[in-house]
């Protein structure tokens, strides 16, 4: 399975790379209109669906553009066949394909192929986290003051949504950095693979998360809600770190609860 998972990414990761600057449709979605979905977010989903069905056709899939699935099979893939939609659209190389398998509710595989850089990220529940076949682990920053940080804004982040801008003018002050690159899921695997040492972000959907949970869980760090309980992917509050800025991440959030 994961090894489809694989092969769908990479070629969806393809289609999305030769598509750059050929956007011909534009739409908004729930009304907001930041959040945006073109022709080439369908056209990647299709293809990935298509791959899934061919070989499992009884199982479950989750997929950003089209929803859930009818089949309910024991395994569900969870997908987002674009991450990085605004990002794409401006022709700047900051985005991935990003695959989830979930099994009886809980998440065993996950896959985020960037092709940009041609970078793929691995994980199987129990068997490490792996970029393009070398075993990655989070960072040993012990402070948040030595950390270089990574957040999102939801597309509702006009209403301010869960204290997202003041949380975020926290950690201006309290670490050594703090980037917003557009790609959670790529956030994940920067902390997996100890770029970054830290990750928050309000509102996010389980295909932005479901690879790069287990992806950090399974390169040593920590995932969690913004209190330090159990994350699941179809929470809204997620912190990810490398463990060991965990706490001092989740006193700042704290501030403003
Ligand atoms: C978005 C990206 C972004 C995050 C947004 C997501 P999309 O996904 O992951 O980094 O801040 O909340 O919705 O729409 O490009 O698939
Ligand atoms: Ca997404
Ligand atoms: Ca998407």
């Amino acid at each position: 399975m994961i090894q489809l998972a694989i092969d769908a990414a990479r070629d969806a990761g393809r289609f999305l790379k030769e598509n750059v600057g050929r956007v011909r449709s534009i739409e908004t979605k729930k009304g907001e209109v930041r959040n945006l979905v073109t022709e080439i977010d369908k056209g990647s989903e299709a293809r990935i669906i298509r791959a899934i069905r061919s070989r499992y056709p009884d199982h479950a899939i989750l997929a950003e553009e089209s929803g859930a699935s009818d089949a309910q099979g024991e395994y569900r893939w969870i997908v987002d066949p674009l991450d990085g939609t605004t990002n794409f659209l401006h022709g700047l190389p900051v985005f991935c394909v990003t695959i989830g398998i979930e099994h009886r509710g809980e998440i065993v595989a996950g896959v985020v192929y960037d092709p940009n850089f041609d970078e793929l990220f691995t994980a199987e529940k129990g068997s490490g986290a792996y970029l393009n076949g070398k075993r990655i682990a989070v960072s040993e920053n012990a402070e948040l003051i030595n950390s270089l940080l990574v957040t999102g804004f939801p597309y509702d982040i006009a209403v301010n949504p869960d204290h997202a801008v003041e949380h975020f003018v926290e950690f201006l002050k309290e670490a050594r950095g703090l980037r917003r690159l557009g790609s959670a899921a790529l956030d994940l695997c920067y902390v997996a693979s100890g770029r970054l040492d830290g990750f928050w972000e309000v509102n996010l959907h389980p295909w932005d998360m479901a690879a790069g949970i287990l992806l950090v869980s399974e390169a040593g760090g920590r995932v969690s809600d913004f209190h330090g309980e159990r994350m699941s992917v179809y929470g809204r509050r997620i912190l990810a770190s490398n463990g060991m800025i965990h706490e001092e991440m989740m006193r700042v959030l704290g501030r403003h609860p």
